[in-house]
């Protein structure tokens, strides 16, 4: 998988994706990244990205011909205009071309899926007050937003997505990790997790958990994930595939207040 990053600060990206499962992956060939300077691609002694709005307002606005031009040679696609776009010859362009900005389809673990399946991405950054709306619809395949809250541009959000798509491609977690369990990827929140030592502080790891009977702890592992989407995620239950097994158990919570306490405590 090789993303392309658009951005006016390549800068940023140096650390988070330099570290950790995506450095991994990098030095594995699972993934490579390619920074492009959008500034690189700006015309005259100024370079300029940007510009003040029609009809007025505060901020600025970024300019569409650096980002044409800069997608259009990194991908090597055709440099389009108005005129091409009745060619029902014209091939549609394979690669995903994603701006980040708030207005964008939300970002789940079902969209990294889906994302995880290109063999390419380009990723383009918003900055100021957003982008030229020529960008968002001529060359923009699709707009991603991370959450409902305004970052001061995509660049984060570049990072938090190539995090998350990253870590599903095949050998990015490595052997004996999977993603396959994690939060999210079920449908349903993770389970607790405990490590040695069994006591510290007085804290036990619950019992069940020492027993080392497999079956006995998947089945507590299930309900803990259940019961903690059910309390803090309810919304999460209408779309997670369960099992009869799991409704009778959701049921059994509702008409059990003291179940749920025990579970609660991890008993
Ligand atoms: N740029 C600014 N805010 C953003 C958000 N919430 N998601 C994606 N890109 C953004």
């Amino acid at each position: 998988m090789h993303f392309d990053i658009f951005t006016l600060f390549p800068a940023m990206f140096a650390g988070p994706l330099d570290d950790s499962i995506v450095m991994r992956a990098r030095a594995a060939g699972i993934v490579s990244l390619a920074l492009h300077n959008i500034r690189d691609y700006a015309e005259g002694r100024h370079a300029i990205t940007d510009d003040y709005p029609y009809g007025g307002g505060g901020g600025m606005v970024m300019k569409p011909e650096p980002i044409f031009r800069a997608v259009e040679s990194v991908l090597g696609l055709p440099s389009r205009s108005a005129g091409d776009e009745s060619d029902p010859d014209q091939p549609r362009q394979p690669i995903p071309i994603i701006l980040l900005t708030p207005q964008g389809r939300r970002f789940d673990q079902s969209v990294a899926l889906e994302l995880a399946d290109h063999a390419r991405i380009a990723l383009i950054c918003g900055r100021y007050e957003g982008v030229d709306e020529r960008i968002r619809r001529r060359l923009c395949t699709d707009e991603i937003s991370i959450g409902d809250f305004v970052l001061s541009g995509g660049e984060l959000a570049a990072m938090i997505l190539v995090d998350a798509v990253t870590r599903l491609l095949p050998g990015a977690l490595g052997a004996e990790q999977g993603a396959a369990d994690d939060s999210h990827a079920t449908g349903l929140l993770e389970y607790p997790h405990y490590t040695r030592p069994p006591d510290f502080r007085g804290w036990r790891v619950p019992e069940m958990l020492l027993s080392g009977h497999h079956a006995n702890v998947q089945r507590w592992r299930r309900q803990q994930a259940l019961l903690r989407t059910a309390l803090r995620r309810p919304d999460m239950l209408e779309t997670a595939w369960l099992t009869d097994d799991d409704l009778s158990f959701l049921a059994r919570l509702e008409q059990e207040p003291q179940l749920t306490e025990r579970l609660q405590m991890g008993l």
